[in-house]
């Protein structure tokens, strides 16, 4: 078995529905159930015997301690986070308190869970931590993509609560030994991604008729990786990573944000013409930037792809025309997770076990 925390979110629940599609191996999934976290998207293995669901918090110890001991998962896979930028902004505490305090209290469990194992059991457990392109901070258009190697400046709370995560993972590998992986890679997009990030937001907003919203000049750079293939990145550091190392996970697909949204408009136009005739891109609005926001990031990926043997198989073009797709044949699950109605079936019908 493996703990994965966080499987209720986008790329957690994309993580866990690949496992149970290509593994027997059951999965425990640990998830707080925030605004990001939905088990709609879990619906197709709700009644699996291979998928054990519990709502709770990855501050709470006792819960986890109890879980370990109960489960005894030969690996914890982490993304349990608060992960938008925007809401960071606004409100950095819950960040420091999932992403920093969360963190801390998983490695302590997982530290506890792993000394009393033996030997065999011991070497072969993992602890991956899945983090973000965004500890690196911002590059300028000509510098090189970001490697392992490059130095940590991260800009928003969001980003600097990732790194004091990844900070905590690197420092229980060096000094208690414990066997941990961490991966950082770019901006994920694809099925079941919530509708307040860029390309979600764009495809919900043009097809009910709003505006699209564009921070800044709409130059900003981000280097976009299909969501399936970050889950197969983090399948392969899984199994073959070398305890302690840190592995970069990027789809080398660097587009400024103007491009995505006018290339989501041109996809929706031919797969949903506009009522009325016209172009999507109608409705693009330069609005006012986003505070420190990061003008670019990119991805040097060759160290997994050498390593690990890792590639993607989704180009930028076929990613996003699937992704599209999914969107517009799942317009119910868009209203659905967005809505109080959902929210308030989620609070009755899901007590924090606690
Ligand atoms: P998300 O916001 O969609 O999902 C986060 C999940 O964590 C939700 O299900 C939420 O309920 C759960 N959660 C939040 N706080 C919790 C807590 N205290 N205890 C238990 N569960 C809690 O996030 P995502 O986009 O799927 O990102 C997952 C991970 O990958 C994050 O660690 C993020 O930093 C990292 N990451 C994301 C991207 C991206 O582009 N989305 C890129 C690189 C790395
Ligand atoms: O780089 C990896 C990171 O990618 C992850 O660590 C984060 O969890 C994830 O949210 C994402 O962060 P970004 O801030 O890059 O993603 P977001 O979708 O919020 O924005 C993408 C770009 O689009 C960014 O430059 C801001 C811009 N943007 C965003 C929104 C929501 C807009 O121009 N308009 C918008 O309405």
């Amino acid at each position: 078995m493996i703990l994965v925390t966080g499987g209720a979110g986008f790329i957690g629940a994309n993580f866990v529905l690949d496992w149970l599609r290509l593994s027997d191996e059951p999965v425990l999934n640990l998830d707080k159930l925030t605004y990001a976290g939905n088990l709609r998207t879990l619906a197709s293995i709700e009644q699996s015997r291979h998928h054990v669901f519990v709502r709770g918090d990855i501050c709470d110890a006792a819960l986890v301690d109890s879980l370990l001991l109960e489960h005894k998962p030969r690996a914890v896979v982490h993304f349990a986070a608060e992960s938008h930028v925007d809401r960071s902004i606004h409100g950095p505490a819950d960040f420091v308190q999932t992403n920093v305090v969360g963190t801390f209290a998983l490695l302590e469990s997982a530290r506890r869970y792993w000394s009393g194992l033996d030997d065999a059991s011991r070497a072969a457990f993992r602890f991956l931590h899945i983090s973000t392109d965004e500890v690196f901070g911002s590059l300028s258009p000509i510098d090189p993509q970001f490697s392992e190697t490059t130095p940590y400046a991260p800009n928003s709370p969001y980003s600097a609560t990732k790194a004091g995560s990844d900070h905590l993972v690197r420092a229980y590998h060096h000094t208690y030994g414990l066997p941990t992986l961490t991966t950082n890679c770019s901006n994920n997009y694809g099925p079941y991604q919530f509708p307040e990030k860029l390309i979600p937001l764009i495809i919900a907003n043009a097809i009910a008729g709003k505006s699209l919203p564009v921070y800044g000049d709409g130059h900003n750079v981000r280097d976009w990786l299909y969501v399936g293939d970050h889950c197969a990145a983090l399948r392969v550091v899984l199994s073959d990573g070398v305890p302690g190392d840190k592995y970069n996970v990027g789809g080398w697909n660097e587009k400024t944000n103007i491009e995505v949204v006018q290339t989501v408009c041109d996809l929706l136009d031919k797969a949903r013409p506009k009522a009325g005739g016209g172009s999507y891109r109608q409705q693009i609005a330069f609005v006012k930037d986003r505070p420190g926001h990061d003008r670019r990031y990119a991805i040097d990926a060759r160290k997994i792809e050498r390593e690990l043997g890792w590639k993607p198989a989704e180009t930028f073009e076929t990613g996003l025309g699937k992704t599209v797709q999914w969107y517009l044949d799942n317009e119910a699950w868009v209203t659905e997770v967005a809505s109080g109605e959902y929210r308030k079936w989620v609070e009755t019908n899901y007590a924090a076990r606690a």
